[in-house]
C-alpha cells in the first residue's frame, strides 16, 4: 500500500474532534447546505454557514437536519463539494460535526480548498494551536510549519503528526480495550516482528554452548575465515549468521551455498558465475554466490562434498582474492569473508587424498566445535522450553507445556538429529496434543527405562539412581525442591543423593 493511503486510512480512523488540533483550521465563512443522508435527492436541506473547518471536521451554524448524520454540501470555484459528516456535539458556537471521509481523492480536494483559504494568512494565528505568530514559518509554540505550498505538505504534516494522533486516540480508551489492543499488537504485530529470521534467537546456557558463544564473539569482529564443525542439525548455519550479524560486515550480503546440494556439474557456475555463451544455454552472464556476496559473507555449508577440482578454485580465490567467471580469463576482485561448515571429519578426508591439505589450511584458520545436543546437559529442556513457546506463538495457539514425564524423556533422549529434529519433534507433539500438557508420546518419545546390565544389582540401582537424580535436576533447571517433588522424596534426600554421587 502506497504511503498516503496508510495514512488516509489511519486518519479517518483516528480523526476525532480533538485531533482538529493537529489539523490546520480556516476560519473562513461560507455558505453551505446541510441534507439528510437519504433526503439529497428529495432538495430538503438546511442552509448553515460553514466556519472553523479542516480536514478533520467543520463548525456549522444554523438549523440542521433530524438524526446524527448529514452530508454537508458547498461550492468551490464552480465546483461542487459533498462530504459526510458526523454530529459530535452542539454549542453555543453551533454544531461540531466530524467528516466521515469516503476517499483519499476526497481528502485531497479538500485540502486544496483549505490550502488556498490558509494561504493567504501569514499575520494570522497558527492555524494549529491557535498562538499568535508574526510572519514564522514554523510555529514556535507547536513546531508545526505553515508552508502549505509546499510540495507534499500534506504527506509529511501527518507523518509528523501520526504519533500524537495515535497517542490522543489511545489515552481516551478505557482499561479494557487498550487491555486487548495490547493483547493484540502483542500478539498479532509483534509476534509476527519477532518471527523474523533476524529476531532468531540463539540459545544456550551449558558450558559448551558459552564457549561457542564466547568463539563467535571474538571471531566476529575480524575477517579470518572459520571453519565450523558439528553433527548436522546442531546449529552451525546459525552460528555462521551469527558471525555475520556481529561483525562490520552485517548490512551487507550473508550468502549460504551448500555444495552437498548441488550436481557438481552446476555448482562450479553457482560459485564462480559465467559469461554469455560460456555454454548451451548461458544466454546471458550471471554473478556466482562468490561475487553475489560481496562486501558481505560466504557460507560454504557442507565443504566436505565440494569436488576436488572446485577445491583448487576456491583456494585460489582464498589466495588472491579474485574469481574467474566460466568463459572469462577477466579475474574480478571480490571482497568476500569465508565462513565454512562440515559436519564430516575433514581432516579424515585429507588423509584419504579426498580434501586438499592446503585448503584445508586455509579454511581451518579458526575452528569453532558445536556440541551435539546430546551432550549439553540441561540445555535440552531449555531448548525444548523455548522452542515449545516460540512455535505456540508463531501458530498462534494457547501456551501448552510439556509434563514432567515430557522432560524426562527429552533429557535423556540422544537426538541423534539434535536441535533441527526437536524442533521437529515438537511441532508434530503441538499438532497431536489434545491436551494442554504434552506427553513422551506426543513427543514420540518414550519414558526412559533402564537396561539389564551384567554388573551386580547394587550398581545397577546406583547408576539408576544418578542417573535419575541428574536427569531430575536437569529437568527442574536445579531447583531441589521441584527436583524432589519429581522423584517423589524429600528435599534431604535429595541433598543427600547429591553428596553421595558427587553432584553439586
Ligand atoms: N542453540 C539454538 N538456539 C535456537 N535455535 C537453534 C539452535 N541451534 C539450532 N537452532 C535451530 O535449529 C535448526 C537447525 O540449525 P542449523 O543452523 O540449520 O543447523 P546445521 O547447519 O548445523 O545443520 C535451525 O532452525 C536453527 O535456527
Ligand atoms: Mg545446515
Amino acid at each position: 500500500m502506497h504511503t498516503f493511503d496508510c495514512l488516509y486510512i489511519f486518519f479517518t480512523l483516528v480523526n476525532l474532534e480533538v485531533v482538529a488540533r493537529l489539523d490546520a483550521r480556516t476560519k473562513k465563512q461560507r455558505p453551505g447546505m446541510a441534507f439528510p443522508p437519504s433526503g439529497q435527492a428529495e432538495g430538503k436541506g438546511y442552509q448553515v454557514v460553514i466556519s472553523d473547518m479542516s480536514l478533520g471536521g467543520a463548525s456549522l451554524e444554523g438549523d440542521l437536519p433530524p438524526g446524527d448524520r448529514l452530508i454537508l454540501e458547498f461550492a468551490h470555484e464552480g465546483q461542487r463539494i459533498r462530504l459526510w459528516a458526523e454530529i459530535l456535539r452542539t454549542g453555543q458556537g453551533g454544531t461540531a460535526v466530524r467528516f466521515l471521509h469516503q476517499s483519499k481523492e476526497e481528502v485531497l480536494h479538500l485540502w486544496s480548498v483549505l490550502r488556498e483559504d490558509l494561504k493567504g494568512g501569514v499575520e494570522d494565528d497558527c492555524p494549529y494551536c491557535g498562538e499568535a505568530l508574526h510572519q514564522e514559518r514554523e510555529c514556535p509554540h507547536c513546531g508545526l510549519s505553515r508552508d502549505f505550498d509546499r510540495d507534499g505538505y500534506l504527506l509529511e504534516h501527518l507523518r509528523r503528526t501520526v504519533g500524537q494522533r495515535l497517542r490522543w486516540r489511545l489515552e481516551r480508551l478505557n482499561a479494557d480495550r487498550l487491555l486487548s489492543l495490547l493483547t493484540f499488537v502483542d500478539g498479532q504485530l509483534l509476534g509476527d516482528l519477532g518471527r523474523g529470521e533476524q529476531d532468531e534467537e540463539f540459545v544456550g546456557t551449558c558450558d559448551g554452548m558459552l564457549e561457542v558463544f564466547s568463539l563467535i564473539r571474538k571471531v566476529a569482529p575480524t575477517d579470518i575465515p572459520v571453519l565450523i564443525l558439528g553433527e548436522s542439525g546442531t546449529g552451525k548455519e546459525l552460528s555462521a549468521k551469527a558471525i555475520h550479524e556481529r561483525s562490520q560486515r552485517q548490512s551487507k550480503p550473508f550468502v549460504v551455498i551448500n555444495c552437498a546440494a548441488i550436481p557438481e556439474t552446476l555448482l562450479e557456475a553457482e560459485l564462480f558465475g559465467y559469461e554469455r555463451g560460456a555454454f548451451t544455454g548461458a544466454y546471458t552472464a550471471r554473478k556466482g554466490k562468490v561475487e553475489q556476496a560481496h562486501g558481505g559473507t560466504l557460507f560454504l555449508d557442507e565443504i566436505g562434498d565440494l569436488p576436488i577440482g572446485l577445491q583448487a578454485k576456491l583456494l585460489r580465490f582464498l589466495e588472491d582474492g579474485t574469481v574467474e567467471r566460466i568463459g572469462s580469463r577477466r579475474p574480478r576482485r571480490v571482497d568476500v569473508r569465508i565462513i565454512a561448515a562440515t559436519n564430516c571429519d575433514l581432516e579424515d578426508e585429507v588423509r584419504k587424498g579426498r580434501f586438499r591439505q592446503d585448503l584445508f589450511y586455509r579454511l581451518n584458520a579458526f575452528t569453532i566445535q558445536l556440541p551435539p545436543l546430546r551432550e549439553r546437559g540441561k540445555d535440552k529442556v531449555v531448548l525444548a522450553n523455548y522452542f515449545l513457546k516460540r512455535l505456540c506463538k508463531e501458530n498462534g495457539t494457547r501456551r501448552k507445556r510439556f509434563s514432567d514425564e515430557a522432560l524426562l524423556a527429552i533429557g535423556s533422549y540422544r537426538w541423534p538429529g539434535n536441535v533441527r529434529e526437536m524442533i521437529n519433534k515438537i511441532r508434530k507433539a503441538l499438532v497431536v496434543s489434545k491436551e494442554e500438557t504434552i506427553t513422551p508420546e506426543d513427543l514420540s518419545l518414550e519414558a526412559p527405562t533402564p537396561k539389564p546390565s551384567p554388573q551386580g544389582i547394587k550398581a545397577l540401582k546406583e547408576k539408576v539412581e544418578r542417573e535419575g537424580l541428574l536427569r531430575a535436576l536437569e529437568t527442574t533447571g536445579y531447583n531441589i525442591s521441584r527436583t524432589a517433588r519429581l522423584l517423589g522424596v524429600s528435599r534431604p534426600t535429595v541433598y543427600n543423593l547429591m553428596k553421595r554421587y558427587g553432584i553439586s
